[in-house]
């Protein structure tokens, strides 16, 4: 029997360059080799507060974007968060199960809290607690996430070995399967922070919808250093080794390979071999992406990942209700 994997976005504004290295792309490459989970966390979105229309349309851009980039529906169950209730339903009975010191440990909340930003919501607080939620009830062996992403998926396997030890085994602990290559992509202004949607300028962040023109633009200006010398050196040059790590993602050259090509000439150069790479690696997935726009295929793709997902997460979430001596009778 193939193993099962699972994993999430939660696309608050669109969707990036790092959610496709980091997440999206491995998520295609796993496809068929594994029994593929993937969910648009849209409960997690609304932990802070978002405009209710971009919502809309950040979750019907983020579905596309799924398929465009290459998720097949007949292969992988694709859904949406708010369409299977029983995440929110376990997520409660986690966070029962959750101890106050490990969400005060989870670097995400702590990094928000301490840049002082002011109604951080309990939401935010217990979004640990919704994510363990959403892996167990799939019974997933392997979580392919990004680096950022590991902290939760290990608090995902101390609350269900936790669980288990109290009530019996009842869930499956999961994995973090995090890739060699891309799984912190870095802002191409700032390299000491990650490529993120929450970007204020717009120019560190490569989003799969930004017309390629802008896309080029973006990289031949990235921040890089002025020792002027190409190669590997992670600590001193980071914008260098970012777009080199880029490019290797997106056109499985091992970064050697291209450090190889390059070695003795100008940032430039790279540069506009990065931009080529992106470039064309967006141009296919918004190709793509329009297309499945107009096929109006979503809407279907969503209510049969639904049925696939609550008919496995229900039972799950009856197993764990009943464990504790509760019961759900008249659902
Ligand atoms: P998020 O957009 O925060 O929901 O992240 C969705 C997935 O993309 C997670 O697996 C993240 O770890 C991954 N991800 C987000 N940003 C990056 C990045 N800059 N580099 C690599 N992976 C990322
Ligand atoms: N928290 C993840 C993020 O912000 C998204 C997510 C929610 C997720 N639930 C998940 C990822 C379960 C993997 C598995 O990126």
């Amino acid at each position: 029997m193939k193993k099962r994997m699972l994993s999430g976005i939660k696309p608050t504004g669109q969707l990036t360059l790092g959610n496709y290295i980091g997440a999206l792309r491995n998520f295609v490459n796993y496809q068929d080799d594994y029994e593929m989970i993937v969910f648009i966390a849209n409960l997690h979105c609304i932990t802070e507060y978002q405009d209710p229309e971009d919502l809309k349309k950040n979750l019907t851009d983020a579905v596309a974007l799924y398929l465009a980039c290459g998720l097949d529906p007949n292969k992988a169950t694709i859904f949406l968060q708010t369409d299977v209730p029983a995440h929110a339903q376990l997520g409660y009975i986690m966070a029962c199960n959750t101890y106050l010191g490990e969400l005060n440990r989870m670097t995400q909340f702590k990094d928000k809290s301490a840049k002082g930003e002011k109604n951080l919501t309990a939401g935010l607080y217990t979004y640990p607690c919704l994510m363990a939620a959403d892996i167990l009830l799939y019974d997933a062996n392997y979580v392919p996430v990004g680096e950022d992403q590991k902290q939760h998926v290990e608090l995902t396997r101390d609350i269900a070995q936790r669980f288990n030890n109290k009530y019996g085994e009842t869930f499956v602990v999961p994995e973090p399967l995090i890739a060699k290559v891309g799984a912190r992509i870095m802002s191409l202004t700032d390299p000491s922070k990650k490529m993120s949607k929450s970007d204020e300028t717009n120019k560190g962040c490569i989003y799969l919808l930004d017309d390629p023109k802008v896309a080029r633009k973006k990289i031949m200006s990235a921040v890089t250093d002025s020792l002027n010398d190409i190669k590997l050196d992670k600590e001193n040059q980071p914008g260098l080794y970012n777009l080199i790590e880029i490019a290797s993602a997106l056109s499985g050259r091992s970064m050697e390979d291209i450090v190889e090509e390059f070695k003795g000439q100008g940032y430039g150069k790279l540069k506009g071999y990065v931009a080529d790479v992106v470039c064309d690696t967006l141009e296919k997935i918004q190709g793509r992406y329009k297309e499945i726009i107009e096929s109006r295929q979503i809407e279907k793709v969503l209510e049969e990942g639904a049925q696939k997902a609550s008919a496995i997460a229900n039972k799950t979430l009856d197993k764990a209700v009943k464990k504790i001596g509760l019961e759900i009778k008249y659902q």
